[in-house]
């Protein structure tokens, strides 16, 4: 059986197609460092937030010299704490919850694109390594004003950080 020479080159090309499309899927799923939210975080009563230990407060809590935690709430139209900032050079464990509607708590030029769903809350650890200026944003449509869903996010030198404003973890509660 003869085998046209064009044939051979577009079954070659084909091939180096179908290699690199797995290459690349697989670097997606492992080697980006993409991974999925899953129900780690828990669940939490959407209408009873403000009694949350958690999220009666929300706000960046100390854990110790590199480590916080952000407690933060997506709600039609807005995101709490307004304007986040956490310290350059350190770890931060999210946990975010809605308390309304499906919105995302998206940070524009990182890899945290989150999904936040009513009585879920969707956690997930980050590194910042360098100062940066950014913004919140919402991916998901949440309603009318949902381009409106924008805040600042600063990571700010370490120089510039003051943990002495900083309540620690102990301190969190939903009185407050
Ligand atoms: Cu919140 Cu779109």
């Amino acid at each position: 059986m003869e085998i046209h020479t064009y044939e051979k080159l577009w079954f070659g090309a084909a091939l180096v197609l179908i290699v690199a499309f797995i290459a690349t899927i697989s670097y997606g799923a492992v080697g980006a460092g993409i991974s999925m939210i899953d129900d780690e975080g828990g669940t939490v009563a959407p209408d009873e937030l403000s009694e949350h230990e958690r999220f009666g407060n929300p706000g960046v809590y100390q854990v110790n010299e590199t480590h916080y935690e952000v407690n933060a709430i997506a709600a039609q139209f807005a995101y709490q704490p307004r304007n986040l900032e956490v310290p350059a050079n350190s770890t931060i464990d999210f946990y975010i919850t809605s308390r309304d509607v499906i919105h995302s708590y998206s940070i524009v030029d990182t890899n945290v694109n989150l999904k936040v769903i009513p009585g879920q809350i969707s956690k997930v650890t980050v590194e910042f390594d360098e100062p940066m200026e950014s913004a919140i944003i919402c991916n998901e449509y949440c309603g009318d004003q949902h381009h409106f869903m924008e805040t600042g996010f600063t990571v700010v030198p370490e120089e510039e950080w003051d943990d002495d404003e900083i309540p620690s973890v102990d301190e969190m509660g939903g009185d407050a």
